[in-house]
């Protein structure tokens, strides 16, 4: 298993949930491989998103009145062509889609139907399935992927390294676990393919990141298990620059549980409907925080549960009044929610707390998904246009996977396929042999960015996380090394727990000092020692491995 099997096609793309499958599917003529860490498809936090797709489609709506809500979520950092970009060509672009078949939620008129959302100054929210928007939507693109025959999906799949020559992104190293999930009758190429457990070189002139965000790089987050911020450190160990890492959106109103991992949604559409959040006590304190109260912005609302939670104080999501009017039927999701937990919405109120969301900050791309690498480029949450500014508004992130996978689809077919030079396959790296070492020193780093890199922020604490951080980097280089001969099972957990590990190490790093750098609060980033916005920081940060301090 130590030998490296060599596969070619033109375009790698690495993710499964709705930016990878989508650009997979547009992608077509080019042979594309698709290879997810995940076991089957679909993959990533699109599959758990329950808020909806937001897109002016709605009667009384407007692209320019939704680009200018994305700014001012943007807290000064949206660039408004963006924005308008954004919206303009999401509203298209997602009608394209419905007209294709795409399933969504109608209203009695039989058009599509939307909803309200905080700081939406227009019903534009489509739903799929109620509250199941995410499952219901990338279930429906994986069938279509499973039958391209452009496309070969590589499940269980985990991509090490970008390789480079000349320049230029010419591959990517991968462990396979085990063989592809049949979807799609795709040639994998012309190379020697193995289809079963080992180190595969996807040889191709264009590898196309789309693995989603950094949430589990916290103790309690909204994303799947998946979400370890690997694109992030694959494009950053290839030389590329990274754009924003200090600005990660916690959720207000996550499930409240002491168990680290993939923390349930309560979805901001149930504060929309009516929901109300009460203290320990049994009343309302977002009237005392906001205006708008409930329905503040996401981060107002999160800090203000946040701080209640620091104090060792509930919180809790009351459902009750929705939950008597019918809410079970429409929200599906959060009813299974709860029920899992061993709570009846009816009787009582659910206990919440912040959990890391979604990160704004990315790979630097363009707005075709160009990273500043040639070859690789970038969609979904795991890129960094800009285009959130430092505060994602509610229901934007699978309108903008869609748009720029999309987009760089549509850039990457308009360019010729690029001839590669002769390469030596690469060479299979030494892991820790351990990989339960590995594992308990990625809880350890998990630990450190809740604690020191989390909702609210100071210099100390993050002085205090970067050097436990080099810390664990320290520990992580000195764990005893072996190849990966042995059991395919054995092997692939592995060699998942050791990339998972250097992406979470190099990525959590990177963040610190991005959040250590920007001396005030904006958006999604807030500092107890810099409590306000400031003029000279109102600009976008790119920064690399070499030059995290500032490129
Ligand atoms: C939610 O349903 O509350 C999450 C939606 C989003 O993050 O856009």
């Amino acid at each position: 298993m130590d030998g490296v099997a060599v596969s070619c096609t033109d375009v790698l793309v690495v993710g499964s949930g709705l930016a990878g499958m989508v650009a997979a599917l547009r992608l077509a003529p080019r042979r594309v491989t698709l290879l997810t860490k995940t076991e089957g498809l679909p993959g990533g936090s699109s599959l758990w998103a329950q808020g909806g797709i937001a897109a002016a489609l709605g009667a009384d709506d407007t692209p320019e009145a939704h680009a200018a809500d994305t700014v001012e979520a943007g807290a000064g950092l949206t660039d408004p062509a963006l924005a308008d970009l954004l919206a303009r060509e999401g509203a298209q672009r997602l009608a394209a889609w419905i007209d294709a078949g795409l399933p969504v939620d109608r209203d009695a008129g039989g058009r599509p139907a939307v909803g309200r959302e905080a700081a939406h100054s227009a019903p534009r929210i489509l739903h799929a399935g109620g509250d199941a928007t995410g499952r219901t939507v990338v279930g429906w693109l994986a069938e279509r992927v499973r039958q391209a025959p452009h496309i070969t999906v590589r499940t269980g799949a985990v991509a090490w390294e970008l390789v480079r020559a000349r320049g230029r992104v010419c591959g990517l190293l991968a462990f396979h676990a085990g063989p592809g999930d049949g979807a799609g009758d795709g040639e994998a190429g012309d190379g020697a393919v193995d289809q079963g457990a080992g180190w595969v070189f996807h040889r191709c002139g264009t590898v196309l990141l789309a693995t989603g965000g950094i949430g589990q790089l916290y103790r309690h987050s909204t994303n799947p298990a998946e979400a370890t911020g690997d694109g992030l450190a694959l494009a950053a160990l290839a030389g590329a620059g990274l754009r924003d890492l200090e600005f990660v959106q916690f959720h207000p109103t996550a499930l409240a549980t002491d168990t680290p991992g993939r923390t349930p949604l309560l979805t901001e559409a149930l504060r929309g409907a009516g929901a109300l959040l009460l203290d320990g006590a049994g009343r309302r304190f977002m009237p005392a925080e906001h205006p708008l109260a409930e329905l503040a912005p996401r981060d107002v609302v999160a800090r203000a549960i946040g701080r209640r939670v620091a104090r060792g104080e509930p919180v809790l999501l009351d459902l009750r009044a929705i939950w008597a009017a019918g809410g079970a039927a429409r929200f599906p999701t959060v009813a299974g929610i709860c029920a899992e937990a061993g709570i009846d919405p009816v009787r009582q109120p659910v206990p919440v707390a912040p959990a890391a969301h979604y990160h704004m900050g990315g790979i630097a791309t363009d707005r075709d998904g160009r990273s500043d690498v040639p070859g690789l480029w970038a969609c979904g949450e795991v890129a960094g246009t800009g285009v959130h500014g430092a505060n994602r508004l509610a229901s934007n992130s699978l309108l903008e996977a869609l748009v720029f996978a999309e987009r760089a689809a549509a850039a990457i077919l308009a360019e010729p396929v690029p001839a590669l030079p002769p390469l030596p396959v690469p060479a299979v790296p030494a892991l820790p042999a351990d990989a339960a070492a590995a594992e308990v020193l990625s809880a350890r780093a998990r630990a450190v960015m809740s604690a020191g890199c989390g909702l609210v922020r100071d210099g100390a604490g993050l002085e205090a996380a970067a050097a436990a951080l080099a810390g664990l980097q320290r520990e992580a280089d000195a764990l005893p090394r072996a190849g990966t001969a042995g059991p395919d099972g054995a092997a692939g957990a592995r060699v998942r727990a050791a990339a998972e590990l250097r992406s979470r190490l190099i990525v959590s790093r990177l963040i610190v000092q991005a959040a250590l750098a920007r001396c005030e609060s904006r958006g999604a980033h807030f500092r107890t020692d810099w409590p306000e916005p400031r003029a000279v920081w109102r600009r976008h940060r790119t920064v690399t491995l070499d030059h995290p301090a500032d490129a």
